[in-house]
């Protein structure tokens, strides 16, 4: 393979903030990700699609989520001091549109029209038709600019029956199957 070969198509020295950062969303988002639903609460809960997640240790097991500072799942997570996070399936895009989507209700109405259950150790709200979740305490918050990272430690886990995975890639949805 020559020099060449690794010439980049389009090269951009300082990410430009103009535009809604463009450039850097088309960057970052050549990284194809899962979709989730993060979650927090129990009488008022509130939820948001993320695919800022991953797992970080298993021993202790721990995850990590970045959430933006203005939303209102923030400081939903700050004050329980718990989350839980669902991962979404491919059939479950309507749903990731929703919880990214602005116009939602954000009072007891969020949730209504969303099959969920508590979870278990947090009551925090377990989408139906999840791949999988995991319920997590607040173990640490780290500075993430416009965003927080929030660190927890995993208090319980579940699995759902489906096996094909809602991808994000490209600032588009995408399913995939585990074959
Ligand atoms: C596929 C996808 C992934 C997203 N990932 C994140 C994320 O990891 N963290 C985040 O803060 N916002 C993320 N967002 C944006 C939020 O879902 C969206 O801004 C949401 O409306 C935030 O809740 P709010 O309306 O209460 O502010 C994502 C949106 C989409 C469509």
């Amino acid at each position: 393979m020559t020099r060449a070969d690794h010439r980049p198509v389009t090269t951009s020295t300082v990410p430009p903030a103009a535009n809604g950062h463009v450039e850097l969303r088309a960057v970052l988002g050549m990284f194809a990700t899962g979709v989730t639903v993060v979650t927090s609460g129990r009488d008022l809960p509130h939820g948001m699609t993320a695919n800022a997640f991953t797992s970080v240790s298993l021993d202790p097991a721990m995850v990590l989520v970045c959430v933006k500072r203005k939303s209102i799942l923030h400081d939903t997570v700050l004050s329980q001091g718990a989350f839980a996070v669902s991962i979404l399936s491919s059939g479950q895009e309507g749903l990731a549109r929703y919880f990214a989507s602005s116009s939602r209700p954000r009072d007891e109405r969020e949730f209504a029209t969303v099959p969920c259950q508590p979870g278990q150790h947090t009551g925090a709200p377990i989408v139906e038709g999840s791949l999988a979740w995991v319920e997590c305490k607040l173990a640490a918050v780290y500075d993430g600019g416009d965003h927080s990272i929030f660190l927890g430690f995993i208090l319980g886990t579940g699995r759902g029956d489906g096996s094909d995975a809602l991808l994000f890639h490209g600032g588009r949805f995408c399913g995939v199957g585990s074959g």
